[in-house]
């Protein structure tokens, strides 16, 4: 996990404000399951008046309908959020496409002081393991070698030409999510996010459990066949038993039970989830 210091979060932010001096357009990175716990609030200050394309990342792993609460929600004073499969080849036209909405008036004012058009300076931010690298590769087409989650890191800035229209600032703003509100960690302890050696993983799956609960009741169910009971903790040990996860003594292994609950999760064998609710 990194660490974050109060010198080392104060030395990113600074050089993510001399990277934003750069661009006309930030792209801020959110996932998709967890687009407001995955947002750095710090962010908004540094942007002022630059325009943001929020970019919903591993919306193949969220649910519908709350995608769309959530792009209306970001949708707002004159920025717009998208949902994408970063993945996904077809990203790069979503991304073109919506890139030249947000800069057309600027762009028409260029155009009227007899200004010749150049392509659109955009940079990519946000909180490690969104999905910047992968991002990145997707709109270059091939892959760039980016210097990964080091926050404080740095390197020489280096523009990337996507197409006519776009061009990226190969080093990607990252940083480290807030983390003073409980919900917001455990969130990002579910998604994976974050390396929770803070937390305890029979914690974060209780948690969950609470979660699942109350918005995707069936999905435990569906695949363990045992229903949620009022008390988590028996909940978790039955699940531990059907899958035969014991302790030499015979008890269940709950950290294990736990453990393997949460990266079924993650990887994608309890169905589509969206854990922030609007
Ligand atoms: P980062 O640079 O912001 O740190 O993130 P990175 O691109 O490395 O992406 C982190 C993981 O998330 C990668 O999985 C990547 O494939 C996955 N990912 C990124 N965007 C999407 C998306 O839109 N949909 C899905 N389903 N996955 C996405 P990985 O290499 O397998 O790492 P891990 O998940 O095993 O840690």
């Amino acid at each position: 996990m990194v660490q974050w210091y109060p010198g080392h979060m104060a030395k990113a932010l600074r050089e993510m404000e001399e990277k934003v001096k750069l661009v006309d357009l930030i792209m801020v990175l959110l996932d998709a399951r967890i687009p407001y716990s995955s947002l750095n609030p710090k962010l908004k200050a540094m942007f002022n008046n630059k325009k943001i394309l929020y970019i919903f990342t591993k919306v193949d792993k969220a649910d519908k309908t709350l995608t769309d609460k959530w792009i209306m929600h970001y949708s707002v004073n004159g920025n717009k959020a998208i949902a994408v499969d970063a993945r996904d080849k077809k990203t790069v036209k979503i991304v073109e496409k919506e890139a030249l909405e947000l800069m057309k008036e600027k762009r028409a004012k260029d155009a009227a002081k007899g200004l010749k058009p150049r392509p659109i300076r955009t940079m990519i931010v946000g909180i490690p393991n969104v999905g910047k690298s992968t991002l990145i590769n997707t709109l270059c087409g091939k892959k760039v070698a980016v210097v990964g989650d080091k926050p404080g890191v740095t390197k020489s800035q280096q523009w990337t030409r996507i197409n006519q229209t776009l061009e990226l600032l190969d080093t990607p703003g990252v940083l480290w999510p807030k983390f003073d509100d409980e919900k917001v960690g455990l969130n990002l302890a579910i998604t994976g996010a974050i390396k929770a050696d803070i937390l305890r993983n029979d914690d974060i799956c209780i948690y969950f459990l609470s979660f699942l609960k109350e918005y995707y009741p069936d999905a435990i169910k569906n695949r363990y066949n045992i229903e949620i009971l009022d008390d988590l903790n028996l909940t978790l040990v039955k699940i531990g038993e059907s899958l035969h996860f014991y302790l030499g003594n015979k008890d269940v292994d709950i950290d294990k039970t736990a453990l393997y609950i949460l990266q079924e999760y993650r990887n994608d064998y309890l169905g589509k989830m969206t854990l922030d609710r609007l």
